[in-house]
């Protein structure tokens, strides 16, 4: 892989998945520049480019803004990871999603079509378009059935990408990404997935909750397996395909996940608990992803157990929280219940 002295633009650049990319990116000697305004209910934080100040060039813009033509015109390679990754959120606030997940994704690809044609897009795409699986594990040939706004709108968007590529004017990928976790990801946001909230209540010594059975598996990818992947797709001359399955190295049931996690930070054992009505309207049971056509096309697959990306991600926030987390108040509100 050679990013050296590459113009990359990394949308969503201050958030947890694209920041992880960012430091990875310039570790690698890349020109790195984000566009990311920190939309409030969503993951971004300046502190997780801290040290990178000098390297980095942070637009403090949508995507959707007709001032990030100049970034698009000079980059030769893009990343798009802008996003807001709540489901809950999308229920309560649709039109939101729709304007964040879905419209400043057609006007910004609309500027990359136009200024910079045929440029190599890697978008972060989700598992979450699949909806309840037919069946498992789920591979590319599974029907779209999403089961929220995020989803249905997160579709969309992947889509755009897609159609202007068959059209030639973008050469993007679309990476279906499962479950991420990873250092990072913010804890100070409720309803960010169950992730968030383990890592949140580890940290702070709370008992954690499994709801349902607690036999739904999920297939976690640690945060710099994912990296790796767009990385990949980023750097595959004549991509074989347009799509592909993202999934983590083990299917874990949620007791198996909270088990592990509440071993690796030193507190009792999970409790059981009833689904709270607006998660289990859009719950979508077991997931596994088949990443077959990934490994086989691109030579990616994942390589870190969850047990030790886990930890990783502990001793990381271990040294940092109060950079995530104002430990007087390890349960925050909703932000946007508050600025809406
Ligand atoms: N975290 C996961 O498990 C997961 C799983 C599947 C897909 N994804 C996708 O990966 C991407 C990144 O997710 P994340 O977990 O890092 O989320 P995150 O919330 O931590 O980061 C998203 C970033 O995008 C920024 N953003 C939102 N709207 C924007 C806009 N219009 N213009 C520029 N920036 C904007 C936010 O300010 C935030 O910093 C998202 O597109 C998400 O849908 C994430």
């Amino acid at each position: 892989m050679q990013f050296r002295r590459c113009r990359v633009l990394v949308t969503g650049g201050l958030g947890f998945i694209g920041s992880n990319l960012v430091r990875r990116l310039t570790a690698e000697g890349a020109e790195v520049t984000v566009i990311d305004p920190l939309v409030t209910g969503c993951g971004g934080k300046p502190f997780n480019l801290e040290g990178l100040e000098r390297q980095v060039e942070v637009a403090s813009c949508s995507i959707g803004d007709a001032a990030i033509a100049p970034l698009v015109e000079r980059a030769e390679l893009v990343f798009n990871l802008a996003g807001e990754i709540s489901h809950i959120h999308s229920m309560l606030f649709p039109e939101r999603d729709l304007e964040i997940n879905t419209l400043s994704q057609l006007r910004f690809l609309e500027v990359c079509a136009r200024l910079n044609r045929g440029v190599r897009i890697v978008y972060a795409g989700t598992r979450q378009i699949y909806g309840v699986p037919e069946y498992l594990p789920v591979d590319e040939k599974h029907p779209v059935n999403p089961v929220d706004f995020n989803g249905v709108h997160k579709y969309a968007a992947a889509q755009y990408h897609q159609m202007l590529s068959r059209m030639g004017r973008i050469d993007a990928v679309v990476l279906r990404l499962t479950n991420v976790y990873g250092p990072r990801m913010a804890l100070d946001i409720p309803c960010q997935g169950f992730f968030s909230t383990y890592l949140r209540k580890a940290l702070t010594g709370q008992t954690l909750d499994v709801f349902g059975d607690g036999e739904q598996v999920r297939d976690p990818l640690f945060v710099d397996d994912a990296v790796e992947a767009m990385l990949t797709a980023a750097s595959t001359p004549g991509l074989p395909s347009r799509g592909y399955n993202v999934g983590g190295p083990e299917a874990l049931s949620l007791n198996r996940i909270a088990a592990i996690v509440s071993e690796l930070a030193g507190l009792a054992p999970p409790r059981r608990g009833e689904f709270p009505a607006d998660r289990k309207a859009i719950d979508i049971g077991g997931y596994r992803t088949d990443s077959r056509k990934i490994e086989a096309e691109l030579g990616w697959r994942p390589r870190t157990p969850f047990a030790e990306g886990m930890a990783r991600t502990l001793d990381y926030y271990r040294e940092c929280l109060p950079s995530y987390l104002d430990p007087a108040t390890p349960n925050p509100p909703c932000k946007l219940a508050h600025s809406s």
